[in-house]
Formats: C-alpha cells, sequence, structure tokens
C-alpha cells in the first residue's frame, strides 16, 4: 500500500482533524528528505509513542546561508516514499515552497531562540537556527502533534527546539533519539552523499576523535576542557579536517562547563573537502 503524500497544507489539516476527532496520538517527524536509516529510527520511535505518524519532507529554504548548499541538497521525494512504504508512516507532508511560503522570506515573521542560536554551529552559520526554529514552530501548527521526534545528532538544534517549545508553552512532548552510525562509526547523514570515497574513508576519524576526547575527559579529569578542545582541533586537522569548532558543554544549557556541571556533551563540526560534517558525543 502506499502512503499518501499530500502538498498542501489543508490535506494534512483535515487528515489530522479526523484522527483527533477519534481521540488519536499524533507524532511527528520533520525531515528534509533524502532518507536514511537515521530517520528510519525515529519513524520507529515515532510509531511506539502514537497511534498516527506523519513525516515532513521540506528543504527549508530559510535555513540555508547563502553560500550554502540550498540548490544542490539531495531531492529524492519518490525514494523516500518508497523508503517509507515499509515503515509504519501514515502520511508524508512535502509542501510546495511556493504554497508554504507565500510571502517574500524577507518579510516573513521568525521564531528565534537568541543566544543559543548564535554559537557553535550558529556562529559559522547566521540565520541559520532562526530559520530552523521558524520552520518548526510553522509545522508544528499545521500538524498539530502530541510527540515530535528528533534526533540527537543534532544536538543542538534539540536543544534549541527544546527551549522553542518551554518559551512559547508549544503543547506537545518532545523526544530525543540516539544517533544512528555506519558500521564505522560515522553519523548518518544526507550530507555523506556529498564525499568522495576518499573523504569517506578519512570521516570516520570524526567520531574516533570524540571518542578518545571523552575518554580523556574521563580518565583525567585534571586536564582542562579548553586544552582537550584545541587537542581535538590537532587531531582533526591532522585526520585532514578543516574544524570549525570542538567544544566541550553543559549538555542541557550547551553553556561553558563549571565544577558544577554534571552532564557534558562534545561537539564538533569540521569540514571534510566541500563538506560540513557535525558530531557529538555525550558523557
Ligand atoms: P534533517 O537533516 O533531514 O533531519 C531530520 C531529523 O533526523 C532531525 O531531527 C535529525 O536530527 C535526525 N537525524 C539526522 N541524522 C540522524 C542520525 N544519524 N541518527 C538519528 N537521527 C538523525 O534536521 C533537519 O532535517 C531540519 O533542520 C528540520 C528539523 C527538518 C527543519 O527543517
Amino acid at each position: 500500500m502506499s502512503i499518501p503524500v499530500y502538498h498542501s497544507e489543508q490535506e494534512i489539516r483535515n487528515e489530522v482533524k479526523e484522527w483527533k476527532q477519534a481521540g488519536q496520538r499524533l507524532a511527528f517527524v520533520p525531515t528534509m528528505g533524502s532518507l536514511h536509516a537515521g530517520h528510519m529510527s525515529l519513524v520507529e520511535r515515532a510509531k511506539r509513542e502514537a497511534d498516527r505518524v506523519v513525516l515532513s519532507i521540506f528543504v527549508n529554504p530559510l535555513q540555508f546561508g547563502e553560500n550554502e548548499d540550498f540548490s544542490v541538497y539531495p531531492r529524492t521525494l519518490e525514494q523516500d516514499v518508497s523508503l517509507l512504504a515499509s515503515h509504519a508512516v501514515d502520511v508524508v507532508f512535502a509542501p510546495d515552497e511556493s504554497s508554504f511560503y507565500p510571502r517574500p522570506k524577507d518579510k516573513m515573521t521568525g521564531v528565534e531562540v537568541p543566544g543559543l542560536s548564535d554559537i557553535l554551529c550558529g556562529a559559522s552559520r547566521p540565520g541559520h537556527f532562526r530559520g530552523v526554529t521558524t520552520v518548526v514552530n510553522k509545522l508544528f501548527n499545521i500538524v498539530q502533534p502530541d510527540v515530535a521526534i528528533f534526533g540527537l545528532k543534532d544536538f543542538q538544534q534539540f536543544i534549541i527546539i527544546r527551549s522553542m517549545v518551554e518559551d512559547l508553552s508549544m503543547p506537545l512532548e518532545l523526544i530525543g533519539v540516539e544517533t544512528m552510525r555506519e558500521e564505522d562509526g560515522l553519523a548518518m547523514s544526507s550530507r555523506n552523499r556529498y564525499l568522495t570515497a576518499s573523504e569517506r574513508q578519512q570521516a570516520p576519524q570524526l567520531y574516533k576523535i570524540l571518542q578518545q576526547l571523552r575518554d580523556e575527559l574521563v580518565q583525567h579529569t585534571s586536564k582542562g576542557t579548553e586544552a582537550l578542545e584545541l587537542e581535538g582541533r590537532q587531531r582533526l586537522e591532522d585526520a585532514g579536517f578543516k574544524p570549525d569548532y570542538v567544544s566541550i558543554r553543559c549538555a542541557k544549557s550547551l553553556e561553558r562547563p563549571t565544577e558544577e556541571t554534571r552532564s557534558l556533551v562534545i561537539l564538533a563540526a569540521a569540514w571534510l573537502g566541500k563538506t560540513r560534517l557535525i558530531d557529538n558525543i555525550c558523557i
């Protein structure tokens, strides 16, 4: 049985209304498509949480910078939908850009979580997280999920969305799902398609280096976090990456850790040729 793909807001609203009237619980998985097993793990989790699952596919122009990969981002709707056929998704929402954003983008209402959106990935991708929170808010308004599922691979994105949901009292539950990896440790990502064969061989080093830093952090607590961050950068460079950042943060607030900080996360972003990879490891 093929899954219905709705392109208009009205179609999905009508469907959701019927489910709600029948008292069904609805889970939502927002994506930009080019689906892989990481996305599927979110779908599996969604199914365990609710009676109905909606997955959206929309390459959101608001979250790409001018010199970023919006125009070349993989768009594989047909393939995505056939991949979903063996998973428990009820409806795919794949809005058309022109009807989804009818007004000029520079005059559109935006949703922004200041501070958190300006650090780490936000520092090198200005406006990126504003684009994410704006589209996620809009999608939430259309789909009206009881629960929304996100991946912890995009750790900063998850913390920012959680802040938005709390700040604006959005009536839904958020769930973060562990990162799905290839056998060699590389975090699955739609952008891995950009890697050349030799870059693909190098790419797992990113996670290996994060694991080494975690081990050092756990074993030698006397070594300062800044020294470890520098060490991480150096290792990435030695492995052929151009590091953007390596940062040890509080896993709850993303602030720099203090003596009292209990849960830590090490986050990294680095370029491998023309591909920007991100990953993180929680401690
Ligand atoms: P996208 O990169 O398509 O990711 C969609 C969801 O899948 C996100 O919640 C992301 O964290 C999760 N995901 C990606 N790779 C994963 C992996 N290897 N393991 C587990 N989960 C993974 O993130 C976005 O799209 C967009 O910013 C979006 C939230 C849809 C807003 O446009």
